[in-house]
């Protein structure tokens, strides 16, 4: 089962992911890391900063990136990492990849990407946000849990989620290059974070509903180690909430996310 720590903030929770990083760069100081873009993992990167360590030799994969936009559009999530995550933190730029940045065939890109996600060793920590369809990365539902990086037609619910980011809602691109699910799970940790109400029943189906690719998000119950760290509105449709609050509180000394 996952571990599932309820939190009473945002910083909270970015500690917690900042403290698996920190341990994991200590003993590997070229670790790789899952990226991710949206709000949800601001606070986590925000926790690492903190932290001040050297991530000169940590490399990066992002989950997903659209496709579409012009090269250089502030909004691609090429742009994103690089303004939020690769110049805060002091990541060397060449070791951080988005799906399709090596300018090869979009047909063929998913095959490439997966390649180099191998050769670099695989990725040793993931941070995931969820949407509201339930989706990580940008497995809407339906995708299979054996899919690795490929293209996607985002939903509707989707596009009007990130229309925030956009001048208007139609300049929300209608597909992206996703990792799949199949890739998410061969990271060696994942860290689950989901803030706010709005969150609580993809929370709910991911953690405690069943096995289905109609919540892609459910795959994580088929990985060995995963944290799934949530505020208390987004705890909100959690049926055994109150044994994980007793498992975290009574966690042993050499326990750590
Ligand atoms: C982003 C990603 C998505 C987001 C999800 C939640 O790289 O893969 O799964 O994590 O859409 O987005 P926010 O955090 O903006 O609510």
């Amino acid at each position: 089962m996952a571990e599932v720590v309820i939190v009473s903030s945002q910083e909270a929770a970015g500690e917690i992911y900042a403290a698996a990083a920190a341990a994991l760069i200590a003993r590997k100081p070229d670790a790789v890391l899952g990226l991710a873009t949206g709000s949800t993992p601001l606070p986590a990167y925000a926790a690492l900063l903190r932290r001040g360590l050297d991530l000169s030799r940590v490399r990066g994969f992002a989950l997903d990136e659209y496709v579409g936009l012009p090269p250089g559009h502030p909004e691609s999530y090429r742009a994103v990492i690089t303004r939020e995550v690769v110049e805060p933190l002091g990541l060397t730029p060449a070791l951080v990849r988005v799906p399709g940045d090596d300018g090869g065939l979009l047909e063929t890109a998913g095959e490439r990407y997966e390649r180099d996600i191998v050769a670099a060793g695989g990725v040793d920590l993931q941070i995931l946000g969820i949407g509201r369809t339930g989706h990580i990365g940008f497995n809407e539902p339906g995708s299979s849990f054996g899919s690795l990086t490929r293209v996607k037609t985002l939903t509707s619910h989707t596009r009007a989620d990130n229309a925030r980011f956009f001048d208007s809602p139609d300049d929300v691109p209608t597909h992206c290059l996703t990792q799949g699910l199949g890739t998410i799970l061969r990271a060696r940790h994942l860290v689950l974070l989901a803030f706010g109400a709005s969150k609580a029943p993809a929370i709910a189906a991911a953690v405690e509903g069943p096995l289905t690719a109609s919540a892609p998000g459910s795959a994580v119950q088929l990985h060995p180690h995963v944290t799934v760290v949530v505020d208390e509105d987004a705890a909100a449709g959690l049926a055994n909430a109150d044994y994980y609050r007793y498992a975290w509180d009574n966690r042993l000394a050499w326990e750590t996310p």
